[in-house]
């Protein structure tokens, strides 16, 4: 079995590889997966229909497709990673997640819209697309309120307003921009500094933990210091996660619940995870779990590229093992 990783390096800078990636190629070897890291730039895409089905043109070579991809590109990710992980789909390699479900989840005002369309609780939210929108959001929401843009991650560009001045001094900083994109969001009193973290992985929660920010922030991200342990999973916890994954199309998730009273509302749904985290205070390995979804639900390719006849102009063929 072979599955790719598309992330930010490649294998030529393994270097700067985060914990994540490394797990993945490392525990892949072990369970007999052979596992490549690529980076979108490394995809020259082209267009071509006369290329031979199956292979898609890295560098200056033309690779086998794998049996399933692994997008790993954070809440971020650009177009072109989008579009390698397009075309893989197209010839039939089974990626979790596709690339629709990473591109719903890159956008936390989407994510929102899909929620409520089923009906799961989400905090009230606006979107701000002009200076104008101001006086609505004040109406609508009032204090304290949460400002975020529509992606991002790890708590960056997140603000917590308590009054029309924090408010203004934010908007002041973004500046006025013909096409803002921020959401204002009602502040969850009762999530106030912690918040769930639910790992998802095939329909299935494979684990949760509790995040306690430290120091009094209201911010719960564990890469800002976030103390984390395991939380039992309840019958509601696991109907919000899982009509959240399948609503958004997610066979990998994070997702994240606030606490509103007795209940939750989910905030957010990140496709490539961290999972340094959950790691260290739930007993699971989550590339083992996905190592064993893929086991379940992909079939190998058979595997011959010797002689594969390449077109004119095409970048010379390789052989992968
Ligand atoms: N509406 C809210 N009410 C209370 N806390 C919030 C709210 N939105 C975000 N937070 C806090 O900020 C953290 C980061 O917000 P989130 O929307 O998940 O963005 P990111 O993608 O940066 O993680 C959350 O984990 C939570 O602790
Ligand atoms: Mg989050």
């Amino acid at each position: 079995m072979r599955g790719w990783i598309l992330y930010r390096h490649g294998e030529s800078d393994k270097a700067r590889w985060s914990y994540e990636i490394s797990s993945f190629v490392s525990l892949g070897r072990k369970a007999g997966i052979s596992m490549r890291v690529f980076s979108a730039d490394q995809f020259p895409l082209i267009i071509d229909s006369d290329r031979p089905d199956g292979t898609i043109a890295m560098d200056n070579l033309l690779l086998k497709v794998p049996d399933f991809v692994i997008p790993r590109m954070g809440a971020v990710t650009p177009y072109r990673l989008l579009a390698v992980l397009r075309e893989l789909e197209r010839q039939g390699v089974h990626a979790l997640n596709g690339a629709d479900g990473v591109a719903t989840a890159m956008d936390k005002f989407r994510t929102q819209q899909l929620l409520v369309r089923e009906g799961i609780p989400t905090p009230r939210s606006l979107l701000i697309s002009d200076l104008d929108d101001i006086e609505r959001v004040e109406k609508e929401l009032g204090y304290p309120l949460i400002l975020k843009g529509i992606t991002g991650s790890k708590g960056n560009g997140i603000c917590l307003c308590e009054d029309r001045g924090r408010l203004d001094d934010y908007m002041e900083l973004v500046g006025d921009s013909k096409e803002m994109k921020l959401i204002a969001q009602e502040f969850m009193t009762d999530s106030y500094g912690r918040d769930l973290r639910v790992f998802v992985i095939g329909g299935e929660v494979v684990a949760c933990m509790k995040r306690q920010a430290k120091n009094g922030r209201y911010k719960a991200n564990f890469c800002r210091g976030a103390i984390v342990t395991e939380e039992e999973v309840t019958e509601r916890i696991e109907d919000l996660a899982l009509r959240t994954t399948s609503a958004l199309d997610l066979d990998i998730a994070g997702v994240d619940l606030l606490f509103d009273g007795d209940d939750y509302v989910v905030c957010e749904a990140n496709s490539s995870p961290g999972f340094k985290g959950i790691e260290s205070c739930c007993n699971i390995s989550i590339p083992h779990k996905v190592f064993e979804l893929v086991k379940r639900t992909v079939t190998s390719r058979p595997t011959t590229t010797v002689g594969m006849r390449v077109p004119k102009g095409q970048p010379r063929a390789t052989t992968i093992k």
